[in-house]
């Protein structure tokens, strides 16, 4: 996968626990202290996995709460700044959901090599969307902490549960109104 993953989860841990555990969580990774992850490099997914179990060791953290966190700090601290272009149109967390598909297929045409997952959308109520995630990989575990992190970001806060691959979410607000003619 695309380093711009990895390069996230080594910038959280730098920010909140500090470059000592980011050492200490490559090591429990079995990786060399040296890596260093750039956004363009490609990484195994093996790689991606083992470090997420590693950061979960060296900092007491369960690999879920590991991905609850990368999920948040994605959408609310680094793609914002990363891919600023992408949070210029959207004005709400439903909003950038509805749009996550499209700009996932975008990316197909921009970077090389990548293998992004789709979504389909199905509303189980004006506010309830549910979001079907299909990949070759299974990290469907991150969606719920990346959308937190959106309403994070929107200062919405929708709830999120996962079911399977089926990613619910539960919107506060209402859907924007129509433009006046
Ligand atoms: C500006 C925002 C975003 C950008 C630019 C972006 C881009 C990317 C990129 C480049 C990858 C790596 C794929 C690869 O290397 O093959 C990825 C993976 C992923 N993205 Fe997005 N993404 C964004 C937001 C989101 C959000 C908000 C969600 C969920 C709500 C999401 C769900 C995922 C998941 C689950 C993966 C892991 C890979 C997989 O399951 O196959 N992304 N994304």
């Amino acid at each position: 996968m695309k380093g711009t993953v990895p390069n996230c989860m080594q910038s959280l841990v730098i920010h909140r626990f500090g470059e000592s555990q980011w050492k200490r969580s490559l090591a429990a990774a079995g990786l060399a202290a040296s890596t260093d992850y750039s956004a363009q490099a490609d990484v195994d997914d093996g790689e991606v996995l083992a470090l997420i179990r590693g950061i979960g060791e060296a900092n007491s953290l369960a690999p879920a709460e590991v991905m609850q966190a990368f999920g948040k700090y994605w959408s609310s601290v680094y793609a914002p700044v990363i891919y600023q272009s992408f949070y210029e149109a959207p004005k709400s967390t439903r909003e950038f959901l509805l749009g996550l598909d499209a700009m996932h297929i975008a990316l197909t045409r921009i970077l090389k090599d990548v293998q992004l997952p789709r979504f389909t959308y199905e509303w189980q109520g004006e506010n309830h969307l549910v979001m079907h995630y299909r990949s070759i990989r299974n990290m469907v575990g991150l969606m719920p902490g990346m959308v937190t992190g959106l309403g994070i970001h929107f200062g919405d806060a929708p709830k999120v549960w996962l079911e399977g691959n089926a990613v619910h979410i539960v919107f506060n607000e209402s859907p924007a109104a129509p433009a006046p003619l």
